[in-house]
């Protein structure tokens, strides 16, 4: 008799669907018929070479970039495409907004307004979209900056931060318009290696403690084993090899993945 195999109906739907996305930039093409898609709250670590295309696959997830053909779907929904009256056309202005609005991220520069203290940083956008009072703001502001562990600096300004607290604040700025999904952009390169892991354990932290999805792209081979569901890595705008991050690190099949986290050792990293 053959084995029956049940359905699985706990199979969720993905949350972001990448489907033959291709990227150019001119004549140089960065993304080349990419797929992968990724579970509600799954912890993915996205890895590879300088230049394979990490950072514009999380700028697409954030609307800052279009792609050139393919389509990225987020719960369901197309982000460079509307329907209206059985019409495919392009995103309008509006409809990215609200696509964005599930998203948070954080970047490698911190990108902090430097006129602007801690706590501003953090209300500025929910107060800006109108998603929160003024007060409101403050109040949820607060509390996400004690979260990471800076209630004592909301009054600062980035310039009298330190590069760890600096990217506490940008964290806490992420998580204040309640995304989703949380997009994390070598987060840590930019720090003093003893700055580091105040920052790392904020995410462990976020990890552990919420439901949220989310995408880290990093040089931290030993974070990344630690925080990863699932690994990919990328060369040239394709994923090479992609799983658990034990098989990834410890066992990894291609001879390009094996000969980049070689490189990434030499390099000082830990894996
Ligand atoms: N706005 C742009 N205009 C032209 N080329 C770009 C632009 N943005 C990215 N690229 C090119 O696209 C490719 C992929 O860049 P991307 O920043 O996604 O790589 P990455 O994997 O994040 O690299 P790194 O590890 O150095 O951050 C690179 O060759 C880069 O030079
Ligand atoms: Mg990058």
């Amino acid at each position: 008799m053959g084995l029956h195999v049940a359905p699985n109906t706990a199979e969720q739907s993905p949350i972001i669907e990448f489907r033959n996305v291709e990227k150019s930039f001119g004549p140089i093409k960065v993304l080349d018929q990419l797929c992968f898609s990724v579970k509600p709250g799954e912890h993915l670590a996205l890895i590879g070479p300088s230049g394979s295309g990490k950072t514009t696959i999380l700028r697409m997830l954030m609307t800052l970039e279009s792609v050139t053909a393919g389509d990225v779907i987020v719960n369901g929904v197309s982000l460079n495409h509307e329907y209206k009256s059985g019409k495919e056309l392009p995103a309008s202005e509006a409809h990215l907004r609200k696509m964005r609005s599930d998203f948070g991220m954080v970047f490698q520069h911190f990108n902090l307004f430097p006129h602007k203290t801690a706590i501003q940083n953090v209300t500025l956008a929910p107060v800006l979209t109108g998603l929160l009072s003024k007060a409101e703001a403050k109040e949820r502001g607060l509390k996400l900056l004690k979260k990471v562990g800076l209630a004592d600096k909301a009054g600062e300004y980035p310039s009298r931060l330190s590069g760890g607290q600096k990217q506490r604040v940008a964290i806490a700025r992420a998580l204040a318009l309640q995304p989703k999904i949380l997009l994390l952009d070598e987060i840590t390169s930019a720090l003093d290696p003893e700055l580091v892991e105040e920052v790392l354990n904020v995410i462990t932290d976020l990890r552990n403690e919420t439901d949220m999805t989310m995408l880290l792209v990093t040089h931290e081979m030993g974070f990344a084993k630690d925080f990863a569901d699932r690994v990919l890595f990328f060369e040239r705008g394709k994923i090479v090899e992609e799983g658990p991050p034990g098989e990834i690190f410890q066992a990894p099949h291609h001879e390009r993945t094996k000969s980049f986290l070689r490189k990434v050792i030499a390099a000082g990293h830990r894996v």
